[in-house]
């Protein structure tokens, strides 16, 4: 491990063990392990269909697994003590330090940028509208959408939808944000102010898991990356290692197409 990514990173937020899910019988999630710790951008690498957005479906418990364990600072999530799935109201308190940013922004079409924001802060954690606000407006400063908060969301770029979609997650405090191919319904020339937001967000050390088809973003900006493939984390590494010096043939002919 690098010193830099030892300095960067520290205990674990979140740990996955054994996670399995399968659906109609057919097995989609294998048994999957990794952790994150506090800081670590964590890029997520695949071929489409081989378990990634199911893999962060179950790590935010919006499914439940039919196998594994998930640990958030150490204590399973999702469960009872005696492994038996938790009633919603449990479930939606579980939540809350897991932010998930979606490949479609899914923005209240009817509210603007700023209600929008506000919305889970009002009606989640029943903060007092003036506060509210206050902490919308500052996370929209974040991504850099100050000039647009009054706008609605068929008055914005896909970028610029998507930035309020990551502001939207960020006034909850999350410990932990997972990114599901954030930049994948973009225009190309979107994508870079929205890569530039989550590169900003990593400097400033939050903890990020993020699946996405940007090998820059995976190369330049993670610490760890992961190859999914079948159900499975195939390989995980370092960038430059799993660039330069796979250990997996699949991984080599899934990066030689992805280029
Ligand atoms: N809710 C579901 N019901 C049935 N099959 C599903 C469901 N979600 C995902 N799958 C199947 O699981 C496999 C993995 O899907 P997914 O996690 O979306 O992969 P990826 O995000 O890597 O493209 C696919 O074959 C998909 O059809
Ligand atoms: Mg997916």
């Amino acid at each position: 491990m690098s010193q830099t990514l030892l300095s960067r990173t520290g205990t674990a937020v979140c740990e996955v063990r054994g996670l399995r899910k399968a659906y109609a019988g057919t097995e989609v999630l294998k048994g999957v392990d990794f952790s994150l710790r506090h800081g670590e951008v964590k890029a997520v690498l695949g071929p489409s269909g081989s378990g990634k957005s199911t893999l962060l479906r179950l790590a935010a418990l919006l499914e439940h697994a039919d196998g594994g364990e998930i640990l958030l600072n150490g204590e399973r999530m999702g469960v009872d003590g005696r492994g038996r799935p938790l009633p919603e109201s449990r479930l939606a308190l579980q939540r809350r330090p897991m932010g998930m940013v979606f490949q479609s922004f899914n923005l209240f079409p009817h509210l603007n940028t700023i209600d929008n924001v506000m919305l889970a802060l009002r009606r989640v954690k029943g903060t007092a509208r003036s506060e509210a606000r206050e902490i919308a407006e500052a996370m929209l400063e974040r991504v850099g959408l100050t000039e647009r908060r009054f706008a609605f969301p068929s008055e914005l770029s896909g970028g610029q939808q998507q930035r309020v979609a990551i502001a939207r997650a960020l006034v909850m405090s999350p410990q932990v944000l997972l990114f599901d191919e954030p930049t994948s319904a973009l225009d190309p020339e979107l994508v870079r102010e929205v890569l530039a937001v989550m590169e900003s967000l990593a400097a400033d050390g939050m903890t990020m898991m993020v699946v996405t088809h940007e090998l820059g973003f995976a190369r330049h900006v993670a610490d760890t990356v992961a190859v999914f493939h079948e159900g499975r984390i195939l390989e995980e590494g370092p960038p430059e290692q799993i660039f330069t010096d796979p250990a997996e043939d699949v991984t080599r002919r899934f990066l030689l197409q992805a280029l």
